[in-house]
């Protein structure tokens, strides 16, 4: 009959329009959290990390899990180990950080507990990360980065950053062939750049952390995320490990700067030389499988 309600036209409406969206958003919500929608399950590689049969490790230093879930894009062959820079890394039975002996020294203290706890048992390539998926000082998306890595040039190389341009605007393109042991990219050496707290750090310690004389000029890519194979990691005793870390504890250095002191010598823990002067062409080339790098 025309002109008549329908008795149930508004609930119908109001259910449509309102009560379905809030349903949507509470599921969605719901699983997005619940445990078994985690990044992925931490617990798990902490237990089988002592089989040598890993190949490939990927290890990933987080503010926070919702950081993370980029994980899972990476390609599954990867095993996952997972550091938090919280709290929850002092606590051994966290099921969402593996634990390290103090809150302190950022990314550096995590990747030498990494090394440290299993050094007798490494897996084959250990690919080293922040948590961010996307940087000012990483090119691509992370999970993108991971699975291009063309593994033949890194089992060649044993160690290699992530990134293939040099320290902030200084690129290796920049480095004349017969200057390559005299860079940096504004004439200055890396002691004259680094930050004035670190100086006496690395002139007290060069010799006895890497050995022989500390070199004029050093460059490494900034900052911090790379890859490196056990036979680089095993090129020096895990005492040494030890030895950088408990410098991490023991200092009172601000987290910022210590963490950096490693950021700016993997490459010379892991037994590259001080300065590298690849062009960044040829290092994508290289270091990445198509479409980013030659294949
Ligand atoms: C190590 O991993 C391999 C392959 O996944 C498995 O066959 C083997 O039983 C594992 N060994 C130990 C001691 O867990
Ligand atoms: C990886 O690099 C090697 C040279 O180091 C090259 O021969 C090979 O084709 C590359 N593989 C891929 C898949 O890009």
């Amino acid at each position: 009959m025309i002109g008549t309600r329908r008795p149930y036209a508004v609930p119908r409406i109001l259910c449509i329009f309102v009560l379905v969206p809030i349903l949507i958003f509470f599921v969605v919500h719901v699983f997005e959290y619940t445990p078994w929608q985690r990044p992925h399950n931490v617990k798990q590689p902490q237990n089988v990390a002592h089989n040598t049969t890993i190949e490939k490790a990927l290890v990933v230093v987080a503010k926070a899990l919702k950081d993370i879930r980029w994980m899972h894009e990476v390609d599954p062959t990867w095993t996952r180990y997972t550091y938090l820079v919280t709290e929850d890394s002092l606590n051994p039975s966290s099921d969402i950080s593996l634990s390290v002996p103090v809150n302190k020294g950022n990314e550096a203290m995590r990747y030498l507990s990494f090394i440290i706890d299993r050094y007798d048992t490494l897996p084959s390539i250990i690919a080293f990360r922040h948590g961010h998926d996307k940087s000012w000082h990483q090119q691509l998306h992370s999970a993108t980065e991971i699975n291009h890595l063309n593994l033949t040039t890194i089992r060649e190389r044993g160690y290699q950053n992530f990134r293939c341009t040099i320290f902030d605007g200084v690129h290796r393109h920049d480095c004349p062939d017969d200057q390559k042991d005299h860079l940096l990219h504004d004439g200055k050496t890396f002691w004259e750049g680094v930050e004035p707290e670190t100086k006496d750090t690395y002139a007290d310690n060069w010799d006895a952390w890497f050995g022989g004389p500390r070199p004029e000029y050093l460059m490494s890519a900034c900052c911090a995320q790379f890859v490196v194979t056990r036979e680089s990691v095993l090129r020096r005793p895990r005492d040494k490990y030890k030895e950088y870390r408990q410098f991490l504890i023991d200092t009172d250095l601000h987290d910022y700067v210590a963490g950096r002191i490693f950021e700016k010598t993997w490459h010379v823990v892991f037994g590259m030389p001080p300065v590298s002067c690849e062009t960044e062409e040829e290092c994508m080339c290289e270091v990445y499988t198509p479409p980013l790098g030659c294949g």
